[in-house]
């Protein structure tokens, strides 16, 4: 996205007093050039009418999962998919355990729980309801999850008490969409919190992360092509917690069975000349951690036709190479401030890993030891021992989950952006 006028935002509207206010945030969107989309809960519908919205926001609004009109013209799933944002506002304390539990019990649970769509929440409730732990954990699970949970505001409540619980008003919320816009669009960076809307970008807030993960696909007929073992996990792991410490993420992801998470823009591609020419589009980038075992070789020819067997000899696989795209990122006038390259080895995992270090200009390697033999390797496991490799020397880190290598590596890339690799 590069301006929010166009922006398309799916607003589910929870079941609280606050609830009058979305009614100036679908003004506000609209008046701004948006275009939004209402879900209204069973709750949310006795604090506002589908009329107003409707009228309002100048489209249908969506009230359950069970209207077969509506899934017949657009399934449910769809509806969450066709946004670039989606905003719950108000978040009771409810929806947000409900968000954190994975619990799809109406239609906006459902929508959140399918969406690989950014999402937005804007908490408001009891000063009490936000305080108590439950609430807080939700809230962190939700963060770590990549969903910007935006701070409420203090003041006196509804209810007749005084704090924390607040909806912010609806310029705040629409200023935090904008902001998020420029963010995205990597136009305009990612502000300081505010105490206004208590937005809090996290360490990576206002950076851009480029990933690349998974395998490539390289053609030899329309049936077979050539390919490796890698699943993927490490690099979605990198992009969902670098998403998590509030950066915008692109992830250019090879043929993977793996779900976009939460907050991460994801551009598939097949070949590594594709993932090259998505990661050269994607540019610029603060951050690109290079995670794809990219097919070093294609097939020179690719046949039109499948290739069938014959009495002569088996058919001779000519190759070429696939162009680095570590190494041209290194290269490149537009190298990222940081750049992080993988390195699976079976032999001489260091040495060879300092080697490409130097031989592809990257700051750093994370090297895994993929030995073990076939089908026993790190290689689709959930856990991975890895050694970074810096200009500094080597770390070797403990064997575990992908996730935590993933937050790990994550906190080190906010240090060394804080701390001058900027
Ligand atoms: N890489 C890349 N483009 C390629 C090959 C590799 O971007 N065509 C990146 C990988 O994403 C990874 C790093 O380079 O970050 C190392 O990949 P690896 O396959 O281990 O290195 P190779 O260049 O293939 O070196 P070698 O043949 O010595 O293993």
């Amino acid at each position: 996205m590069e301006s929010a006028a166009g922006l398309k935002i799916l607003l589910i509207i929870g079941g609280g007093i606050a609830a009058y206010k979305s009614c100036e945030l679908v003004r506000l969107i609209r008046k701004n050039g948006g275009d939004v989309t209402c879900v209204l809960t069973e709750g949310g519908s006795h604090f506002v009418t589908p009329m107003t919205l409707a009228a309002l926001s100048e489209n249908p609004v969506h009230q359950t999962l069970w209207d077969l009109r509506n899934e017949v013209e657009m399934g449910h799933i769809q509806l969450s998919r066709e946004a670039d944002l989606i905003v719950v506002c108000p978040a009771t304390a409810n929806m947000l355990a409900k968000m954190a539990a994975g619990i799809a019990d109406d239609l906006a649970t459902t929508l959140l729980l399918a969406t690989d769509t950014p999402v937005m929440a804007v908490p408001a409730m009891n000063v009490r309801m936000w305080s108590h732990a439950a609430t807080q954990a939700n809230v962190a699970t939700l963060r770590e999850a990549g969903v910007m949970v935006l701070q409420p505001d203090e003041g006196p409540m509804a209810c007749g008490e005084y704090g924390a619980g607040r909806l912010p008003e609806p310029e705040a919320i629409w200023d935090a969409i904008t902001r998020w816009v420029g963010g995205g669009a990597g136009l305009a960076p990612y502000p300081e919190p505010t105490t206004q809307d208590g937005y809090q970008p996290g360490p990576l807030g206002g950076r851009h992360v480029l990933v690349t993960a998974g395998p490539t696909h390289e053609p030899i007929d329309p049936v077979r092509y050539i390919a490796n073992r890698s699943s993927g996990k490490q690099g979605f792991a990198i992009a969902a917690a670098a998403a998590g410490a509030g950066a915008r993420v692109t992830l250019i992801a090879g043929p993977v069975e793996l779900t976009t998470p939460a907050g991460v823009s994801r551009i598939d591609v097949q070949t590594a000349r594709e993932m090259h020419q998505a990661v050269q589009s994607a540019l610029p980038a603060d951050v690109a951690v290079m995670t794809a075992a990219v097919a070093d070789w294609r097939a020179s020819d690719v046949i039109d036709q499948k290739l069938k067997k014959s009495a002569a000899a088996p058919p001779a696989l000519r190759l070429e190479e696939n162009p680095d795209i570590l190494a041209s990122l290194g290269a490149s006038d537009m190298r990222p401030t940081l750049l992080i390259g993988f390195a699976a080895e079976t032999e001489n995992v260091l040495d060879n890993a300092q080697a490409k270090r130097m031989r592809k200009n990257a700051d750093w390697i994370v090297a895994n030891d993929v030995s073990g033999g076939v089908g026993q390797s790190v290689m689709g496991g959930a856990d991975n021992r890895v050694h970074l490799v810096t200009e500094r020397g080597i770390e070797d880190w403990p064997e575990m989950p992908k996730d935590r290598v993933a937050a790990r590596l994550v906190e080190r890339i906010a240090a060394a952006m804080e701390n001058g690799n900027d």
